[in-house]
């Protein structure tokens, strides 16, 4: 067995650190294309290799979020809420790293990245549509170079988290409104706010990016992936996953439209 396989079944006496996270692949998967190779390469290539692990568990904890909202359970949402709160902060924390990647070292290494674009990640693109993008520029994005890949789809095809938040807002018999003004915080209104905390973090992603390209590439350069680059980025800014959440503050200001 080499050090870096981990065999299922394999005896604990077996297993070792390196063993068990398979160090020797995942260590040699920063394969850094510029030659002479950038010395902030490995920064930039590492970063987004991060991300995408994170993202990974973020599907995985939206997967059981989703599960625990199907069957009503509150308090079990709202544990997992939080803990997807956390993971949406720490890949928003990681992006600070590239704010350290000064514009003419950035230029001497991107057309080593071809078309390569964070655009085309599909589990950022799960996300999305697991957490309940369904507006029009965002499919147009997902299948703007064909058919959406396969967990894109399978995301899409299921209910929004939104939706899935009505579903326990009608079961219990109540109302957006009065979830707000019905006595003391329910579980509930503890999972609304816990969502709309979300729907926060994940938009701070979004301005820290549009912020970070800037600060590497200016707002008027276009991306690896054929977009506008920050201009493209900024209309992503105002999207919602909740718009419900949102809309029900404004009944207690005189705002509301009669439905
Ligand atoms: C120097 C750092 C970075 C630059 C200059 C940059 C640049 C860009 C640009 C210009 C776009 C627009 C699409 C295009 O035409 O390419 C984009 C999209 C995107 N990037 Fe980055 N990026 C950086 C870091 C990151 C990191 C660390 C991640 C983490 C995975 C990331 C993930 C994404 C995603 C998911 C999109 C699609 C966003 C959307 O369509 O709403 N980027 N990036």
């Amino acid at each position: 067995m080499s050090q870096s396989d981990a065999p299922q079944g394999a005896p604990a006496s077996e297993i070792n650190y390196a063993a068990y996270l398979a160090l020797n692949q995942l260590l040699s998967l920063q394969r850094t294309l510029s030659r002479p190779e950038h010395p902030d390469e490995l920064l930039f290539m590492v970063v987004h290799q991060a991300s995408e692990l994170w993202f990974k568990v973020v599907l995985h904890e939206l997967e059981a979020l989703v599960a625990r909202m199907q069957d009503k359970n509150a308090l079990g949402a709202l544990y997992t809420v939080g803990r997807l709160n956390a993971l949406t902060r720490i890949v928003t924390a990681q992006l600070s790293a590239l704010d350290t990647l000064p514009p003419q070292h950035f230029a001497q290494f991107r057309s080593f990245l071809g078309t390569s674009s964070g655009s085309q990640s599909s589990q950022f693109r799960a996300i999305e549509a697991a957490s309940g993008l369904r507006e029009p520029h965002f499919l147009h994005a997902i299948s703007e170079h064909g058919e959406p890949p396969e967990i894109v789809r399978e995301w899409l095809a299921r209910p929004t988290l939104q939706a899935l938040f009505d579903g326990m807002v009608s079961e219990a018999g109540t109302t957006y409104e009065e979830l707000y003004t019905g006595p003391g915080p329910s579980a509930l209104v503890l999972l609304a706010e816990g969502l709309l905390e979300y729907e926060q973090s994940f938009s701070l992603w979004r301005f820290l990016h549009v912020q970070l390209v800037e600060r590497v590439i200016g707002p008027g350069t276009g991306g690896t992936g054929g977009t506008l680059g920050a201009r493209y980025l900024q209309r992503t800014i105002s999207t919602r996953f909740f718009p419900r959440l949102w809309e029900v503050r404004a009944k207690f200001f005189g705002a509301a439209k009669k439905d």
